[in-house]
């Protein structure tokens, strides 16, 4: 059956037309997920017990954020007002931009970084700024310095970055924020816990920093959709009116504090990915396979040519990873997950037969 579309003569704003599209494939799932950066595992077993009490009352009423808000604040050293629980790192990114982008603004972001960025930005004005990183893939502090402008609003940076795994030094975030005291600067930390540097501490006294974290990755939350900004009160009181009072779903309002309570569980789960991080990197010394030094949950492999065949042939045998040749300066790099010890085990077996099969050589 042909399905008809309705003709319509309504288009949208302008920035939404110039906008670019984020679409990851995340069709036909069903193998080893070494493609997202999710949590390959479990969240804490206390999660799923707190999903499975909730009644079928909980499900018809309107989540309530401001009380496990406090709960949040009070395990990370902060004061109620200082955090913003949020429908993810996603939706952090995408209120801060609609809460402080003007179309004459400008915005600022290191490239190759997470998309997200550049599509929320676009939305609010075409101002964004993007330095590319060298070679290297190191963040390109210097640069990224030299861009900030008195028209400078926002400023986002990823530390560890996705897909490239690198770091940017707290002293290079306190001085960004030194250089752009009118503008927001957002340290995306959705990769803390497998590196351990954070500017958690600093926004007491960095009146311009707000720091986001997701529980998506090493809390093993990606589905309930949950994430936080903190940081000065007075900025995420703008912040809070334009947020959704129920932007965060009751489940994931329910599981948080039983995540975040769960200490033993998190420290098991990094050091998982820790472990298998310099597996990963080590086979990738013995297959001869060049990468970069990561700091996250993903290593960034520099495959070549048969960037695409190298996927294609992972999925034959059960393991996704993500093509990321189209991220700029990325030509021919494929990102790996890092996952848990057995996870690990099985996409380094997949890569080194993978790799046989389509003949790939250095
Ligand atoms: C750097 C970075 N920030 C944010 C996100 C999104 O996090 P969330 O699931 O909390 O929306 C991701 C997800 O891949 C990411 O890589």
């Amino acid at each position: 059956m042909t399905v008809m579309h309705e003709l319509t003569t309504v288009k949208p704003r302008a920035a939404v037309l110039a906008m670019p599209e984020y679409h990851p494939p995340l069709a036909a799932r069903d193998a080893l997920r070494l493609d997202f950066n999710e949590n390959t595992f479990a969240p804490s077993p206390r999660v799923l017990e707190r999903i499975h009490a909730m009644t079928d009352e909980d499900l018809t009423k309107y989540p309530e954020r401001e009380p496990v808000e406090r709960i949040v604040a009070e395990h990370f050293g902060l004061q109620t007002d200082q955090v913003l629980l949020t429908n993810g790192v996603d939706e952090a990114i995408h209120l801060l931009c609609t809460t402080f982008l003007d179309p004459e603004d400008k915005a600022l972001i290191a490239t190759p970084t997470f998309f997200m960025y550049d599509v929320n930005v676009r939305l609010m004005t075409p101002g964004l700024v993007k330095v590319q990183a060298d070679a290297t893939l190191e963040f390109p502090f210097e640069r990224f310095m030299a861009a900030i402008t008195e028209r400078t609003k926002l400023i986002i940076v990823a530390s560890p970055n996705n897909p490239t795994g690198t770091i940017v030094s707290r002293e290079h975030l306190l001085a960004i924020a030194a250089a752009a005291p009118h503008a927001v600067v957002m340290v995306d930390e959705a990769y803390y816990h497998f590196h351990g540097e954070t500017t958690l501490g600093d926004i007491h006294s960095v009146p311009n920093i707000l720091v986001a974290r997701t529980f998506s990755k090493a809390y093993g939350l990606a589905n309930l959709r949950i994430g936080m900004l903190a940081g000065n009160a007075e900025l995420l009181k703008y912040v809070r009116k334009v947020c959704s009072p129920y932007n965060v779903n009751g489940a994931a309002l329910a599981c948080l504090p039983a995540a975040i309570a769960d200490d033993a569980y998190l420290n098991w789960y990094t050091e998982q990915v820790r472990v298998g991080r310099e597996r990963i990197m080590a086979g990738l010394d013995a297959l001869g396979v060049a990468y970069f030094p990561s700091h996250a949950n993903f290593v960034l492999m520099q495959i070549g040519p048969k960037h695409g065949e190298l996927v294609t042939a992972m999925r034959a045998h059960g393991v996704l990873l993500r093509d990321r040749s189209a991220d700029p300066g990325c030509d021919g790099f494929v990102r790996i997950t890092i996952g848990v010890e057995e996870h690990v085990t099985k996409g380094l077996a997949a890569l080194k037969l993978s790799l046989e099969q389509i003949g790939w050589s250095k």
